[in-house]
């Protein structure tokens, strides 16, 4: 079981291993619009635990460049342990 922490609202969040971060991203208030990588509406600062979401997708180097602390939530997934993010 995966944790997802979410900075602005101090909401945690338990997700399986692997899961897509988008949907309690949504729920937590991250605005959403293509849901494909495409708009960067979604972006999210990784504050912890970068290691733990899924690699660094083309989509998200097209849209932010290089990986710095920037993700786009609706691209993300989960690994395990524990990721903190805010928006
Ligand atoms: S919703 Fe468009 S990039 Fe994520």
């Amino acid at each position: 079981m995966a944790k997802l922490f979410f900075e602005d609202t101090d909401d945690e969040i338990d997700l399986p291993d692997g899961a897509p971060i988008a949907e309690a991203c949504e729920e937590a208030g991250v605005p959403f619009a293509c849901t494909e990588g495409v708009c960067g509406t979604c972006v999210i600062e990784v504050t912890e635990g970068m290691d733990n979401l899924s690699e660094f997708s083309q989509a998200e180097a097209d849209f932010l460049g290089d990986l710095n602390c920037e993700r786009l939530a609706c691209q993300c997934k989960i690994q395990g342990g524990r990721v903190k993010v805010k928006f």
